[in-house]
């Protein structure tokens, strides 16, 4: 039984997707409605049982007893308790739950927070920054404190944008936008995932959100706005040769807005990643080795293709990448 316990404590600290651990205002107000809604379902389930229970016991049939017992037919105020009562129930879960829902419609900007255009692909997360000219891909960087307005779009099929301890999940639907907000309270590093079957690789759509104080948040930005750094080593050179010839024209190795839309996800900074492959694996050399020589083996149905290269050549690419900081 202690070690059951001490298995559900190490979990509780560990699990990295649980909307029951809040970490700002929408994921907050989202969890105090299930809370509300658990626990007068729980009242509701308890009463009926204690009183199922005691009908059962209280009007069994008895030893000798043969004769059928009085029938009875409808009960006025009966009747009228039980229509009474959970009409109280609804209007108590009705009104937080409608004032909830329009506080959390409110995706407009304030003016001082950020504006974000999140679009689901086949199977990563593409996220545009308007206001500040970059783009990036599975890692969205945002400050703490601030409303995060997002504009949710997609470029093939339907996706759902989630990240359980910020915001609860809105879909990604081709051909419009859908809005909503989110902040996070404290820094720190927020798993996300897509939330909507969209393909063989729908478990393989992750993302994470990095909430930083609103200064680092800014040095991140001046960060993303500087070209792409240089290759240092023979190595990393010879990536590079290889990334313009066979990367190129899908991935983008700067920030830059021109360069919303393009077919695999931006690369810009990609040595700052933590994770890779739209957050499923370590960011490290063997991974991205592994990665560039099999995507499909890694994850199923996505665009990525064959490159043809022997593994010296995909040591070279991952190199120039796991530097590009
Ligand atoms: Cu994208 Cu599921």
């Amino acid at each position: 039984f202690m070690l059951t316990v001490a298995a559900f404590g190490l979990v509780g600290c560990t699990v990295e997707q649980s909307t029951l651990d809040p970490k700002g205002p929408v994921a907050e107000q989202q969890v105090s409605l299930i809370y509300l809604s658990f626990w007068i379902m729980m009242g509701v389930t308890i009463v009926v049982a204690v009183i199922l229970l005691y009908v059962l016991f209280r009007y069994r049939a008895r030893k000798g007893q043969e004769y059928i017992p009085e029938q009875v037919e409808g009960n006025k105020w009966l009747e009228i308790t039980w229509v009474v009562i959970p009409a109280i129930l609804l209007t108590i879960l009705l009104v937080p739950t409608i004032s909830v829902t329009y506080n959390l419609a409110d995706a407009s900007d304030d003016g001082d927070g950020v504006e974000i255009v999140v679009t689901g692909k086949q199977y990563w997360w593409e996220f545009y920054y308007p206001e500040l000219g970059i783009v990036t891909a599975n890692e969205l960087h945002i400050p703490t404190g601030k409303k995060i307005h997002l504009h949710l779009e997609a470029s093939d099929v339907i996706h759902s944008f989630w990240v359980p301890k910020l915001a609860g999940k809105t879909d990604t639907i081709p051909g419009r936008t859908n809005y909503m907000w989110l902040q996070a309270d404290e820094p720190g590093i927020y798993s996300g995932q897509c939330a909507e079957y969209c393909g063989s690789s729908h478990a393989l759509m992750a993302f994470q959100v990095v909430a930083h104080e609103p200064e680092e948040f800014d040095s991140w930005v001046a960060q993303m706005t500087e070209p792409p750094s240089e290759p240092q080593t023979q190595l990393a050179q010879e990536g590079q040769e290889i990334f313009t010839q066979s990367c190129a024209s899908c991935h983008a190795v700067e920030a830059s807005e021109d360069t919303v839309g393009m077919q695999g996800p931006n690369l810009a900074n990609y040595g700052n990643r933590n994770k890779m492959a739209a957050a499923i694996m370590e960011n490290n050399k063997e991974n991205l080795v592994d990665w560039i020589m099999n995507p499909q083996d890694i994850k199923p149905g996505n665009l990525m293709p064959d490159l043809d290269i022997d593994e010296q050549q995909a040591e070279a690419l991952a190199e120039y990448l796991l530097n590009l900081k």
